[in-house]
């Protein structure tokens, strides 16, 4: 293509839309690549000519009117970070009318006219109430470890925690045979598996326990019986928070077969960490998508992504119900684990 196309192209691309001022906030628990995400909103909206104003700490910022300009700069050095500069909190406040209203206050005097939010399901219920009673356009953008959140095949943040799970397990393992010990790696995943059923299929786990699906105890006992006869030097159990207590799992094995187990608990350390490069793509797409959404009068949707390409999702769909996890996976981690 020559230059001159090319420069007609990017103008085109410029665009223009009624849309002069957006907002964009990171709300619940973090996730690596947010960072990517509040780059590509705030780079995507002065591309096309837009003000770009950070809301600090969620929802609690909006109400409390913790918020300012951002500019290039502002999102300068930041697409490798894990975290997120605007910070983030879970608000009780949004979930009642009378923060919502405070909220709005802040909308008129900053001028917004449109919002981007950056988080999980409860978020974007919230963002969902808020555009139903003030009628102010809002896009999702999908950010949780959990990858739980209907209308997507991936939040952004799940492939890091994945990776970091991984290593961990990479880890133990090296100690696990060692001394010959069963090992069990308890993951974050309140009311999800896809990070332990994920992350036990990429590290060979014998057996993966998960909230959405009934966990069989006698069944792990009875494979790690089966192991140890031929001979196995360890073996390693992935338990979802949301499905049982690492710890009690490791009590209860140890009584029901007399071998040594261990427990490991990675907690926090999930959240954090350099986003992995699928995670930035993700959040860069994804983010830069929201804004069209905004410019274009899309008024209540989530951005997602389905068989690699970037859809979009009614809000309200994203949190009845949980993306659901792939049970061929789950069969398979089960037969490469015999
Ligand atoms: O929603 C993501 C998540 O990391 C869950 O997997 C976990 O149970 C929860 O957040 C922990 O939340 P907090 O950081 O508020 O303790």
């Amino acid at each position: 293509m020559s230059l001159k196309k090319l420069v007609d192209v990017v103008e085109y691309d410029r665009g223009c839309s009624n849309v002069q001022r957006i907002a964009v906030l990171t709300s619940g628990g973090d996730s690596p690549g947010m960072n990517a995400a509040i780059r590509a909103v705030v780079r995507k909206a002065i591309f096309h000519g837009l003000e770009v104003i950070g809301i600090q700490r969620g929802y609690s910022g909006f109400i409390d009117a913790d918020m300012g300009p951002m500019n290039l700069s502002s999102v300068a050095d930041i697409i490798h970070r894990g975290g997120t500069i605007l910070r983030t909190a879970r608000s009780e406040e949004f979930k009642t009318p009378q923060g919502r209203a405070k909220a709005h206050e802040n909308v008129l005097r900053f001028g917004i006219q449109g919002l981007v939010v950056i988080g999980g399901d409860g978020s974007f219920r919230g963002a969902n109430v808020f555009h139903e009673e003030y009628g102010l356009p809002v896009a999702g953008v999908p950010g949780t470890i959990d990858n739980d959140i209907a209308g997507t095949d991936y939040s952004i943040g799940f492939d890091t925690a994945v990776n970091t799970v991984v290593e961990a397990i990479n880890k133990i393992r090296d100690t696990a045979t060692s001394h010959e010990r069963t090992f069990i790696l308890e993951v974050m995943g309140r009311e999800s598996g896809h990070i332990a059923l994920t992350a036990g299929l990429a590290g060979g786990a014998e057996s993966i326990l998960i909230p959405e699906l009934d966990n069989n105890i006698n069944e792990v006992c009875e494979k790690l019986y089966r192991g140890y006869k031929r001979g196995k030097l360890h073996s390693i159990i992935i338990v979802a928070e949301g499905a049982a207590s690492g710890l009690e799992i490791g009590k209860k094995l140890h009584e029901m077969t007399g071998l040594e187990t261990k427990v490991t608990i990675l907690g926090h350390l999930q959240r954090g960490g350099t986003p992995t490069a699928f995670d930035r793509i993700l959040a860069s797409r994804m983010g830069a998508t929201a804004v069209e959404m905004l410019m274009s009068g899309n008024a209540k949707h989530m951005v997602g992504i389905a068989g690699g390409k970037i859809v979009s999702e009614s809000l309200a769909d994203t949190f009845k119900c949980k993306n659901a996890i792939d049970l061929e996976l789950y069969k398979l981690a089960g037969i490469l684990s015999i």
